[in-house]
């Protein structure tokens, strides 16, 4: 049977995986899989600031420089995740007492450093992700509160100076319905696109349940499509209240045939990545208690009816 980056291949769009490097390491029968299904991978965590640069100036590139070989090796786009956020920085930054010139130079340092790097190698970077509130006001962040709004657009503007051939994404979750934080994140792009800023795409998340399958996600992708912007679904997973059970399969599968279903029917629909594929190595269980199975496989990589509903739907 054609494997999902094969299927994907004919719709013109690229199935990827959040890729855990440990178990890329340890476990032959992931690598194996993420290789073959897969046609872009991002790294879950090793492309994070905390792991890059664990002592100010001190860079570590080992991980993601392992992941860029594999993606090489396998034919795979890297989206590049992430550049701004609020989480997993360094000790060394958010316990600094930095004012604020200093810090706008070391986040343009990061930007600068980072993107230089991977540069001319990364197909999508996610350069500011979950800049907003479920409201849609900016959330409280060290970017906003020392550098005010304007942060969102110097990191665009920086990270496409360090690598014009990269497609530059604000991402976030709970965007993939029309509603007031996506209205925002729409009103942000359309302002940054007319005033020159280069960003070209919303990354969606899709952190889901299986008790809500979003609505309007396809009329969401399509305003943002006629901005003149890609969309790309991100961190695809449909979590639920343990233990799994027919019904909750079910559900589940009908979620991820719905985005699925929405990205194909949106031309500027890029890509459609999953935040792992197997149940095996997941964040959900250590995030939401009590929640879990949310992937495509189970733990011993047994294709559950989600994995058969991506498939039918490609
Ligand atoms: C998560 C990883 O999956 C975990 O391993 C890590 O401990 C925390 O971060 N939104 C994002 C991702 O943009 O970077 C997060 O990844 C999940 C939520």
């Amino acid at each position: 049977p054609p494997t999902l980056r094969a299927l994907a291949a004919r719709h013109d769009i690229r199935i990827g995986t959040a890729v855990d490097m440990s178990a890329l390491a340890a476990d032959p029968v992931y690598r194996r899989q993420v290789g073959s299904e897969f046609s872009t991978v991002t790294a879950e965590n090793v492309m994070k600031w905390e792991v890059l640069e664990p002592q100010r100036g001190q860079y570590d590139w080992s991980a993601a420089d392992r992941l860029m070989a594999f993606a090489r090796q396998h034919g795979q786009a890297v989206r590049g995740h992430v550049l701004v956020w609020h989480s997993q920085l360094p000790a060394w930054l958010t316990a600094g007492s930095f004012s604020s010139d200093q810090l706008r130079q070391i986040l343009r340092k990061h930007i600068f450093d980072t993107v230089g790097h991977f540069k001319g190698r990364i197909w999508q970077w996610d350069v500011v992700n979950e800049a907003f509130n479920e409201d849609g006001t900016l959330r409280d962040t060290i970017w906003l509160e020392k550098l005010g709004p304007g942060y969102i657009a110097d990191a665009f503007r920086w990270a496409h100076e360090a690598d014009p051939s990269a497609k530059l994404f604000y991402n976030d979750y709970n965007i993939e319905d029309v509603n007031a934080k996506s209205d925002a994140v729409y009103q942000l792009v359309k302002t940054l696109r007319a005033q020159g800023v280069p960003v070209e795409g919303v990354g969606m998340q899709a952190h889901e349940t299986v008790d809500y399958t979003p609505t309007t996600m396809r009329q969401n992708m399509q305003r943002f499509q006629r901005l003149g912007l890609d969309t790309a679904v991100t961190e695809a997973d449909v979590r639920m209240v343990m233990p799994p059970d027919a019904a909750k399969l079910g559900a589940q599968a009908d979620v991820y045939r719905s985005m699925l279903s929405d990205c194909l029917a949106t031309d500027r629909c890029i890509s459609f990545t999953v935040w792992g594929f197997t149940d095996k190595y997941s964040w959900v269980p250590g995030t939401f208690e009590g929640q879990g199975a949310a992937n495509l496989l189970d733990e011993t990589f047994t294709p559950k009816p989600a994995y058969d509903a991506v498939r039918a739907t490609l």
